[in-house]
């Protein structure tokens, strides 16, 4: 059984997101799926309960869309108060230690705005640093990020090339949540 954070601040607009999640809801997966932000509109998250949620499971999915080159408001609220002092770092805070960190993300653009000479310049992964640092500041263990590219409606790609990526991407994130809860 794995934990699904879902941090989508307009999820009703969604549909690459939405894509992703209907296909893990249809997958036979157990899963505790926590939309944090329809839990916490007013982003007064619940740590107590985000930490219990946290315990319960070995593997630890982040769903969101690429925002500003990193992550939704809501989530950078989430790893800032839910990830403590003595639950998640320092001396005696070792609560998440060998569980699975695994980023899962949508990007607007494409894979070519995201080279040296595209417009984005830097590649996806070199944005993911802090993910990958976090997870080992937290003694968790870093899973590569999987993420679709051209998943932005507003910038002009169409549904059903949006769905079909978005679905390739669902499938992969299943295949990964199997293998790590073997
Ligand atoms: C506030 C905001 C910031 C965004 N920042 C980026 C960005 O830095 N890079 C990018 O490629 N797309 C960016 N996008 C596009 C989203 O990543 C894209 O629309 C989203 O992943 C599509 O998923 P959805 O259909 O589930 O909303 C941004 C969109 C919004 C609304």
């Amino acid at each position: 059984m794995a934990l699904v954070i879902l941090a989508h601040p307009t999820y009703d607009k969604s549909f690459a997101n939405k894509t992703i999640m209907e296909a893990l809801q249809n997958s036979k997966l157990d899963l505790e799926i926590r939309d944090i932000h329809a839990l916490y509109p007013d982003y007064k998250i619940d740590v107590q309960a985000e930490q219990a949620a946290l315990l319960r499971h070995q593997t630890i999915v982040f769903q969101y869309p690429f925002y500003w080159y990193s992550m939704p408001a809501i989530l950078k609220q989430w790893f800032d108060v839910v990830l403590t002092h003595q639950f998640a770092y320092g001396s005696e805070g070792d609560k998440l230690k060998g569980k699975n960190f695994v980023p899962s993300f949508t990007v607007g653009s494409s894979k070519e705005s995201y080279t040296t000479l595209g417009f984005q310049h830097f590649r996806v992964y070199e944005f993911c640093k802090h993910l990958e640092q976090t997870a080992y500041h937290t003694q968790m263990n870093y899973i590569d990020p999987i993420y679709t590219y051209g998943s932005s409606l507003a910038a002009g790609y169409q549904e059903a090339e949006i769905k079909k990526e978005a679905q390739q991407h669902a499938a992969k994130l299943i295949a990964a949540i199997k293998e790590l809860e073997i």
